[in-house]
């Protein structure tokens, strides 16, 4: 069995940030609470617990004394206003790519565009985007927008201004560019999908090509990890896991090739340990089968 593990596979920069800031606070004995998980990686989370980091829902939980962490999702407005109103010592660790989709909408609501969002209106990174323009839109994909436009037929004449969730689905995108350069000849239109997901996206495209069978290792509360298994599973069988654990060994015993990739709140260590388990079940079937094995990443 040939096993690939593609190479932007796991924690992109802003999670890693995220989490490292986190760590950081802890190493300086801070008490230290997070706005929602800050990682869709329950391993992750449970070794933060460990340490004693709690999760609040909104920044009236902080406890006293306690530094609030903002997640990369980032937050909208009011709920900045409600931390300053509030007093609480707070560290921002919003990934600068979604900060500047912030300042983008901003702008365009203090021109008086209505804004248009191509992502999932319940994702705490949208909401957060939302949180920052005077008038907005969200549509999940092209059919969205097809009815949002018929729905709302005068928009297509104001100004508007597109972007989208940072890790929004590239294929979905370029339809929904389709649609927007064609029917909102008066939008500015903003290319807001982060490279780390759009490189991750097509190196599972590309590998999952390539392979009987495909690993997509995340958290199930992970977008973008879905989004990956989503992709992959168009062209091979796709397998979503937390932990190596899961791994569903019986069922990859035929295959020939198998592909790997992560999402971006997997840490290195659990694709490790996948890649790990699957390298010595190998072994221990025979000696041959790890030769083609491509254990680096
Ligand atoms: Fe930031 Fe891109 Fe990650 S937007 S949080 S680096 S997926």
């Amino acid at each position: 069995m040939k096993i690939t593990v593609a190479k932007s596979a796991g924690f992109c920069f802003g999670v890693n940030r995220a989490v490292q800031m986190v760590f950081g606070l802890l190493d300086e004995g801070k008490q230290v609470c997070t706005l929602g998980p800050i990682i869709h990686n329950p391993q992750t989370l449970q070794e933060l617990e460990s340490r004693g980091v709690q999760i609040v829902e909104s920044p009236s939980q902080t406890p006293q004394g306690a530094t609030l962490v903002i997640r990369s999702h980032g937050v909208s407005e009011a709920v900045l206003e409600e931390i300053h109103r509030l007093g609480i010592a707070y560290v921002d660790a919003t990934c600068p790519f979604v900060a500047k989709i912030h300042k983008i909408v901003s702008e365009a609501s203090a021109k008086g565009q209505t804004v248009l969002i191509a992502g999932n209106a319940t994702h705490p990174e949208v909401e957060g985007i939302r949180g920052h323009c005077q008038s907005c839109y969200v549509f999940k994909n092209a059919k969205d927008l097809e009815d949002l436009t018929s729905n709302f037929p005068d928009l297509k004449n104001k100004p508007a201004c597109f972007v989208a969730q940072t890790t929004f689905s590239v294929a979905e995108w370029e339809n929904c560019l389709e649609i927007i350069k064609k029917v909102y000849t008066n939008a500015t239109i903003f290319d807001t999908i982060c490279n780390a997901t759009a490189k991750r996206q097509s190196e599972a495209v590309e590998l999952s090509e390539h392979c009987d069978a495909m690993i997509v290792i995340g958290g199930r509360q992970s977008s973008n990890t879905a989004k990956l298994r989503d992709v992959c599973r168009q062209n091979c069988t796709t397998y979503l896991i937390e932990t190596a654990e899961e791994l569903p060994l019986s069922a990859l015993k035929g295959a020939a090739s198998v592909g790997i990739t992560a999402g971006a709140s997997t840490p290195a260590s659990i694709i490790k340990e996948v890649l790990v388990t699957m390298s010595e079940i190998i072994e221990n079937a025979g000696a041959n089968s790890t030769e083609n094995a491509d254990t680096s990443f």
